[in-house]
C-alpha cells in the first residue's frame, strides 16, 4: 500500500499540494488532473526530489526518512515527462546504469536485465544507442529501466504523452502487466483518461493542489466535481 498523508508543498505563495492524502491499494493506480494540478509534484515528493509536510509510507516503510538514492536502492523507480535515457549508452547499458547501483550478483543482474528487455519487447534493439531511438522506443526503454532490479514502487509520469493510439494501447498493456512480474505497485500520471480507465483500478484526482476525488476509477470519473475540473468550472471542494 502507498499511503500519502497530508502532503503539503508550497512554492513561494503558490500551494502546489494542499494536505493531500490517499492510500493506494490497487496494483496499478492513477493520478489525474488538469495542468498544474500537482501531479508531478506528488511524484517528486514520493521520490524525494521535493520535501513536503506530511508522510509517505509504502508497505510500512517511511520513505521520507530515506534520501533519494536510498529510495532507489529500496526499490523506487520513476520515469519523467521527458525520458531519462543516456544518448551515448546503448539500450542495454541504460539498464545496467540502474542495475549497477543495486545489490546482487552480476549474473542475477544480467538475468534481470534480459527479463526487462524481453518484457518490453526491446531485446532486438538492445545494442542501439539511446540517441538512435524513436519516441516509442525511448518510452519502452524508460519502462524497462523502471522494472530493472525487483522494484517495489514504479511511478510513470505521462508515459503515453506524444504516442499514437496504437503505441498507447501497447504501452498500456505492458504497464497493466507489470504487477505480474513481481512485487511492484505502479502509479501512473497521464492526461489520457481512456488509458487511466483501462489500466488503473484506483485513481486520485487533483485540482489546484487539492484532492477532489479518490477511489475506484469508474466512480471517480463519474464524479461531477471531476467532470467540472476537466471543464475548468468552479466547484465546491470537499
Ligand atoms: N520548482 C517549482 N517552482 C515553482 N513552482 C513550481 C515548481 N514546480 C511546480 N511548480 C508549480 O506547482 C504547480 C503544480 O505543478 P506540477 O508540475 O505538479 O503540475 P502537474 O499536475 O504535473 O501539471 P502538468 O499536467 O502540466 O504536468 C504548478 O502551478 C507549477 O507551476
Ligand atoms: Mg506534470
Amino acid at each position: 500500500m502507498i499511503a500519502l498523508e497530508s502532503l503539503t508543498v508550497r512554492f513561494g505563495g503558490l500551494v502546489a499540494l494542499d494536505t493531500v492524502s490517499a492510500s493506494f491499494t490497487a496494483p496499478v493506480s492513477g493520478i489525474i488532473g488538469p495542468n498544474g494540478a500537482g501531479k508531478t509534484t506528488t511524484m517528486n515528493v514520493i521520490s524525494g526530489f521535493l520535501t513536503s509536510a506530511g508522510s509517505v509510507t509504502v508497505d510500512g516503510t517511511d520513505l521520507m526518512r530515506l534520501a533519494p538514492h536510498q529510495r532507489s536502492r529500496w526499490g523506487l523507480r520513476r520515469s519523467f515527462q521527458r525520458e531519462q535515457i543516456a544518448d551515448d549508452l546503448t539500450v542495454e547499458e541504460n539498464l545496467w546504469a540502474i542495475a549497477d547501483n543495486l545489490s546482487g550478483s552480476r549474473a542475477e543482474k544480467r538475468a534481470n536485465i534480459a527479463t526487462a528487455l524481453e518484457f518490453t519487447g526491446i531485446t532486438a534493439i538492445r545494442t542501439k544507442p539511446g540517441a538512435a531511438l524513436n519516441t516509442f522506443e525511448r518510452r519502452l526503454c524508460d519502462l524497462a529501466r523502471c522494472i530493472t532490479g525487483d522494484p517495489r514502487l514504479i511511478m510513470l509520469d505521462e508515459p503515453a504523452g506524444g504516442l499514437t493510439v496504437e503505441e498507447t494501447a501497447r504501452l498500456g498493456g505492458l504497464i497493466g502487466a507489470i504487477p505480474g512480474l513481481g512485487r511492484a505497485q505502479v502509479l501512473v500520471i497521464d492526461h489520457d483518461v481512456d488509458l487511466i480507465q483501462r489500466i488503473c483500478a484506483e485513481t486520485l484526482v487533483l485540482d489546484f493542489g487539492r484532492r477532489i476525488a479518490f477511489g475506484p476509477t469508474a466512480a471517480v470519473l463519474a464524479d461531477p466535481a471531476v467532470k467540472a475540473a476537466y471543464l475548468g468550472i468552479e466547484v465546491e471542494h470537499a
